[in-house]
């Protein structure tokens, strides 16, 4: 098993290049195979959760060729199945894209229930709902999910809350329907934006994505494209904080800064100093952070895959700060292990109380999914002592190259199988 070791008290300082986001990725690979023709996609992330989404295609008969570690060619010509049931690819929260893709190609799809971070119930009602709206009849059994339609008709879809995986499935279903789609109530994050511009490069006719009504006109066939991943807002979020948490100075390159606002404007509220450049963010840290309110909510709002990492730059603040998490219902897991590193929180529904403290003490971690992960191993950063951090399998899903990254930066983290120790 894998742990991270950590010695904290460095600030970190230095330049930290971002890579494409895993959360657009994880949409725009199973958008590839509506397609028989070959589609490019580059700057893709090199982490476990992207590995697994290329290895179902591959299973369902895409042809895929890695052309170097971040980009990869994906051609849909072979697909030959339109069930995709296994263990491991329900792993992953965005196994249900392929519902989507496949019943937009082929108007039938079976995929296993899906999985990811246990960090509330997450339902997929509105995916649903919207299927059935473009004419599929859908049907939950044995753990798998068959959707299948006669013909696939273009609808007014209102969504009845917000959801990025909801907005993404019913794009990816409703670009070849007959007729126009309308989805009011769509989520409006980067990666639905980014979704809709590749589908455009391959012939879609999208329009809106990003606003709140987003109008597709379906088209008979798509065709090849050579796309470019957009960068990973929450990869770009972690290491701005982590400037903040560590008092240091970082330069987050490879970015897009209007993607952060939201980030960049709780850092000036909590006392960090940040510059903006056209591809690059500075963040500089302060000697004591001062305490704010914070609720996550749908994007421009403060990302909820940013909340652990807000809480542990609060756990270090001076005053009494509020977290208030409006997206998942079982997301302070972490909050017991900041607890053993001397943070001084309390959970109240879905808020975290937090108490400011001067300083953290390295403990004995688990991390309990991919971002409350990160948000320790940021926490560990800037402690008094060693930490361990168990269970980084997590962290390895959305992060590629963390502890290096972090190493680069003048962190003192090392990656230990504790297997050879
Ligand atoms: C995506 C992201 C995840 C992020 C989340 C919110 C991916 C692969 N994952 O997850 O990292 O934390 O957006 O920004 O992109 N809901 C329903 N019914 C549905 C669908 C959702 O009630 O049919 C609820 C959920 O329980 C949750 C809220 O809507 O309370 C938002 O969920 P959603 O935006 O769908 O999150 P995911 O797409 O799962």
């Amino acid at each position: 098993m894998e742990q991270y070791v950590i010695t904290g008290g460095k600030p970190l300082r230095g330049v930290v290049e971002i890579y494409g986001a895993k959360n657009a990725a994880l949409a725009l690979i199973p958008a590839a195979i509506l397609t028989e023709e070959p589609v490019i996609i580059s700057n893709l992330p090199d982490v476990s959760d992207i590995n697994v989404m290329l290895e179902a295609v591959a299973q369902l008969g895409a042809k895929v060729e890695r052309l170097n570690r971040h980009k990869v060619r994906i051609t849909g010509a072979g697909v030959h199945s339109h069930q995709i049931n296994d263990d491991y690819i329900s792993k992953i929260r965005a196994s249900y894209y392929l519902l989507g893709a496949l019943l937009g190609r082929f108007h039938e799809a079976e995929v296993a229930m899906p999985g990811g971070c246990v960090i509330g119930a997450r339902p997929i009602d509105q995916h649903i709902k919207g299927f059935e709206a473009l004419g599929a009849k859908v049907k939950i059994s044995e753990g798998n999910i068959y959707a299948k339609a006669e013909q696939l008709k273009g609808n007014h879809i209102y969504f009845d809350v917000v959801s990025v995986g909801a907005t993404i499935n019913i794009m990816l279903a409703a670009v070849m329907a007959e007729g126009n789609t309308i989805i009011e109530n769509p989520a409006k994050e980067p990666h639905v934006v980014d979704l809709a511009n590749m589908l455009n490069s391959m012939g879609a006719r999208i329009r809106g994505a990003g606003t709140d009504v987003i109008r597709i006109k379906g088209v008979p066939k798509l065709h090849k494209t050579e796309y470019m991943v957009i960068p990973d807002q929450i990869e770009a979020g972690t290491f701005m904080f982590a400037a903040a948490i560590t008092k240091g100075e970082i330069t987050v390159a490879n970015v897009i800064p209007k993607h952060l606002e939201s980030i960049t404007a709780k850092l000036v509220d909590i006392g960090c100093e940040v510059e903006e450049y056209d591809e690059a963010v500075i963040v500089r840290g302060c000697e004591r952070l001062s305490a704010t309110q914070v609720k996550t909510l749908p994007y421009p709002g403060f990302p909820t895959d940013m909340q652990p990492q807000i809480s542990v730059a609060l756990a270090l603040a001076s005053g009494i700060s509020t977290v208030t998490e409006s997206i998942f219902e079982n997301r302070f897991k972490y909050v017991t292990e900041l607890a053993r590193m001397g943070a001084k929180i309390k959970v109240e529904n879905n808020t975290a109380i937090i108490s400011g403290v001067k300083g953290l003490f390295g403990a004995k971690l688990n991390a309990p999914d991919l971002r409350a992960g990160a948000a320790l191993v940021l926490a560990a950063l800037s402690a008094e002592g060693t930490s361990t951090i168990n269970d980084i399998n997590y962290i390895q899903r959305g992060y590629e190259a963390f502890d290096e990254k972090l190493r680069a930066l003048g962190g003192d983290i090392r990656k230990v199988d504790t297997d050879k120790k």
